[in-house]
């Protein structure tokens, strides 16, 4: 028989993403609502082992739902990563007597829950909060939809000054391990071609179609790629551009964090409200170390250890259409 969780703490931990803050204060006000008493943990699982926890309530997270960051703040903690890390944190928890939490981040975050949980027996509930939308077990990721119509309206204006001038253009967007938001706001935005570090590109095809388009007086082209593709980052790929295509006017633009930043969406408002309710219900009811998802349209919960295991994958086929489309 599962112990019943009467206090729980709830962090923002990893890259933050727009939309947090509502998933914050759905998680507060949830536990408000069934009696539980609920503490913030500052800096993610940096302020764990500061101790910096305070107990929060409904007035705490008033004013907060449109608003991007986190009013938790967040961090990376390499102190976290060690045994002896976890127990300093666990029993900052305990002398508060947090006896479940909600953790709001990416899959690094869900690693660092997995181990506390399985190290010291407390229940985790994971909300899938980061840009990347590299999350297995959930359709969306809280963010990510911000981000990327971010990264649309700024390629957007780009695309105007691009056409003004017949140039080739290479924008980069966020994502180190993941493509998505380059993919979708490449297509969002017709571009010739997107690079991202799920699919290989082959360079020597790439150059040659930008070729034959700058012979045939295509002289627009948008190449999108993600911040980690396998060619570098959009300086490198704009250097082997102008080297082998001197006669293009190429430009190259780094779009960076005011992607992370900004108001959320209704979507991401609406995704961390419902992904905020269910952890908490899903902590009451005794379903624990699970990461609260969304899988066409509905509620899904996936063993947080499954979570980190597996990632999502981009298919190839997603190239095919982006060549034929930008023909
Ligand atoms: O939050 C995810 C992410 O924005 C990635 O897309 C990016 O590569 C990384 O974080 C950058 O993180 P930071 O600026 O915090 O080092």
């Amino acid at each position: 028989m599962k112990k019943k969780v009467t206090r729980i703490g709830v962090l923002t931990s990893g890259g933050d993403s727009p939309g947090m803050n509502a998933a914050i204060r759905a998680v507060v006000r949830t536990g408000i609502y069934h009696g539980l008493e609920v503490f913030g943990v500052m800096r993610g699982y940096a302020g764990m082992i500061d101790n910096d926890i305070f107990r929060m309530d409904s007035r705490s997270v008033a004013n907060i739902i449109q608003r991007g960051g986190t009013i938790l703040k967040t961090a990376r903690s390499d102190e976290f990563r060690t045994p002896e890390g976890r127990t300093k944190a666990y029993n900052n928890l305990k002398s508060h007597g947090i006896d479940g939490l909600v953790v709001i981040g990416g899959d690094g975050s869900f690693n660092g829950a997995q181990r506390l949980s399985n190290e010291h027996d407390i229940p985790c509930i994971g909300i899938p909060g980061t840009i990347d939308r590299d999350i297995a077990g959930t359709d969306v990721t809280i963010g990510f939809d911000t981000a990327v119509n971010t990264a649309v309206q700024a390629i957007d204006k780009i695309r105007d000054t691009m056409d003004a001038h017949d140039r080739v253009f290479v924008v980069e967007v966020m994502g180190r391990d993941a493509g998505y938001i380059a993919l979708h706001s490449g297509i969002a935005t017709g571009a010739e071609n997107i690079i991202i570090p799920e699919t290989r590109t082959d360079i020597d095809d790439m150059i040659a179609s930008l070729d034959e388009k700058e012979k045939r007086r295509k002289l627009v082209n948008l190449i999108v790629v993600a911040e980690g593709g396998e060619y570098g980052d959009a300086n490198e790929i704009g250097k082997i551009i102008k080297a082998r295509i001197p006669e293009a006017d190429t430009r190259v633009c780094i779009l960076g964090h005011i992607q992370r930043g900004g108001s959320p969406t209704c979507e991401d408002r609406v995704v961390a409200s419902h992904m905020g309710y269910y952890a908490v219900e899903s902590l009451l009811c005794g379903r624990h170390n699970v990461m609260v998802g969304v899988i066409k349209g509905k509620i899904h919960y996936t063993p947080l250890d499954k979570v980190v295991k597996e990632k999502h994958s981009i298919g190839q086929e997603w190239m095919k259409i982006v060549k034929i489309l930008a023909s």
